[in-house]
């Protein structure tokens, strides 16, 4: 059962920048009055902006800009995923391990897990992922696949292309793909995923994928630790708002309506027309070892085709690429 705040929230949000009076969301609500105030007193104290006219009733600022899954769920067109299974913190550890948690314990394929900042955002190969407060979209979403490694590969192709269209569709950036899943606008990086499986101990199948999100919304360039801020960009740096909730919701629609035909050729066609790796001399990073190649291209397994030096031609399932300038 929701909340009388997540309902008052919900109307608000569906109303957004228009003033409701009190005794009509009491009466939509079937509440007294007194409950409508108390419920928009808790949200005032949970950070929503709601302005109150006097006689008039209440509004959500446009500029108000919390992350809810009132405010996703309204965006939402895929039944794959309800308000219930989205969980909102305002500050965590990680998303990714808040969501291996979960799936351990059960929780289901679509279950979504955003933050408002994290203090341990985690990116690929150890390092760390900058998750400031309010100006990025830190999300997990649990994955139930059918259980293949190649699976795995490819929900992570699929995801980068969610996410490129959802920008697109949103804010009208156009957006480039990095392999294997690094998001740029120009030559700043403004988006990384990172895939966890959770596998069986005993039987080794995967038995969730946890699909971490990171999207830099409105990161000040000047904000970004010294280490990334000349690789790092955001997708709107000057502009202090805009809906994450939509961006968000734009995310989970494009990626639920790939996840269920990872096999489709339409999905790699796409990652491959979007990725700016193919033709480039690149530094391949894989495990311990580090060498120069030239990108060829990307297979239908989403693997990237090299020439090494020696001429020799090799595809690579994971670590990760550098563009080579000289
Ligand atoms: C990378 O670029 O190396 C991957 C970054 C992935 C960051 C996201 S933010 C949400 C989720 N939680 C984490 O701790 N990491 C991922």
């Amino acid at each position: 059962m929701a909340s009388t705040k997540s309902k008052i929230l919900t109307l608000l949000e569906e109303n957004r920048g228009q003033t409701l009076s009190g005794s009509d969301i009491a009466k939509k609500l079937n509440i007294s009055r007194s409950a409508v105030w108390k419920g928009i007193e808790e949200l005032r104290k949970e950070g929503y902006e709601i302005h109150a006219a006097t006689n008039r009733g209440y509004s959500l600022a446009e500029s108000s800009d919390l992350l809810s899954a009132e405010g996703i769920s309204l965006w939402l067109t895929n039944p794959a995923i309800t308000k219930d299974s989205i969980h909102i913190y305002k500050s965590i550890g990680s998303t990714n391990q808040e969501a291996k948690k979960a799936a351990v314990a059960g929780a289901g394929h679509g279950t979504v897990i955003l933050a408002e900042e994290q203090t341990e955002g985690r990116g690929r190969r150890g390092r760390s992922f900058f998750s400031p407060k309010g100006k990025g979209i830190y999300m997990s979403v649990i994955l139930r696949p059918q259980g293949t490694a190649e699976e795995a590969v490819l929900t992570t192709t699929a995801a980068a292309v969610a996410v490129s269209r959802a920008i697109s569709q949103v804010l009208e950036i156009e957006t480039r793909i990095k392999w294997v899943n690094d998001i740029f606008v120009g030559d700043q990086k403004v988006c990384g995923i990172l895939t966890e499986a959770v596998s069986d101990f005993q039987t080794g199948t995967i038995e969730s994928l946890i699909l971490g999100i990171g999207v830099n919304v409105t990161t000040s360039k000047k904000s970004f630790p010294d280490d990334i801020r000349k690789t790092a960009g955001s997708l709107l740096p000057t502009q202090s708002s805009v809906s994450r909730n939509r961006l968000a919701a734009a995310i989970l629609d494009e990626l639920f309506k790939l996840v269920d035909r990872l096999d489709s050729e339409d999905i790699m066609n796409e990652y491959r027309a979007r990725n700016f790796v193919p033709g480039k001399q690149i530094t391949v990073h894989c495990g311990n070892e580090i060498y120069d190649a030239k990108a060829l291209d990307i297979d239908s397994k989403g693997g990237l085709v090299i020439q090494k030096s020696d001429g020799s031609i090799h595809t690579l399932r994971s670590g990760e690429v550098t563009i080579r300038t000289k």
